[in-house]
């Protein structure tokens, strides 16, 4: 049995609010969602913050160079990640990740938390991200689950902190995955539904693992993969898809 959450707001609000903020969280909990997934990157000085993009340009900086592993925490916090996606986000900042914890505490919320490391940073970002979380759980709160496509991230994660759950992320479903998934000692595999067959499916389930898939926007979808074993999803349609879904 899957015991966590089924639904999951991607990045906060999914395409709802400017991804990876507390606007986005709070937009998830507006409609009535108590699941959300996030990603997190550390900055020059370790500090773990939630970013999506390890450049500038996109959410952040809007077509400026520079990047998060460049950048002090002090800095980055200050940095608007509201106004790319609207005017009235504008002002909206850059969340440290012991921030978001809190507010996932405060409200509920069960965290799918992505260690999403920039590149050559992959061991010291999932040692650290299991690090503030131990040093953040509290009693009455639910452990978060991690997911990586870093294995090394995931590896680091499970030395510091085994005891918080780990899901690895493959894009698509490699032959090794059974080898991976043993390894970390996961509890889950985390895939694109896009690249899903029944089979692959089939093949988790039996195996004993969870199978969260991403992003999956309409109830066909969710409804069809399924029917095929899926046991949780994350959307950006978050008012398409309620959460009792
Ligand atoms: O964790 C699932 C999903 O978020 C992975 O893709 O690029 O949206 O972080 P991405
Ligand atoms: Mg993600």
């Amino acid at each position: 049995m899957w015991p966590y959450p089924k639904v999951i707001a991607h990045r906060g609000g999914g395409t709802l609010a400017p991804e990876n903020t507390i606007a986005a969280m709070q937009c998830g909990l507006d409609f009535g969602y108590r699941a959300v997934e996030f990603d997190v990157m550390l900055s020059m000085d370790g500090v773990p913050v939630l970013m999506h993009d390890p450049l500038f340009g996109r959410t952040v900086r809007i077509g400026e160079a520079g990047g998060v592993a460049t950048t002090n925490a002090a800095e980055l916090l200050q940095m608007d990640a509201g106004s790319w996606y609207s005017e009235s986000f504008i002002g909206e900042k850059v969340p440290g990740y012991a921030q978001v914890v809190q507010f996932c505490q405060q409200h509920g919320i069960w965290m799918n938390v992505e260690i999403k490391p920039v590149p050559g940073y992959e061991t010291q970002t999932g040692r650290v991200v299991a690090q503030v979380t131990q040093a953040l759980q509290t009693p009455d709160a639910r452990l978060p689950l991690f997911s990586s496509f870093s294995f090394d991230a995931l590896m680091a994660a499970q030395q510091q902190a085994p005891e918080i759950p780990r899901g690895y992320l493959l894009d698509e479903i490699t032959p090794d995955w059974l080898s991976s998934l043993q390894q970390l000692d996961a509890v889950a595999l985390h895939t694109n539904h896009k690249h899903l067959t029944p089979e692959l499916a089939q093949q988790v389930k039996q195996a004993g693992y969870g199978l969260l898939c991403y992003t999956v926007n309409t109830q066909e979808r969710a409804a069809e993969i399924r029917s095929w074993g899926v046991d949780a999803f994350c959307t950006d349609k978050i008012n398409l898809i309620a959460p009792d879904f």
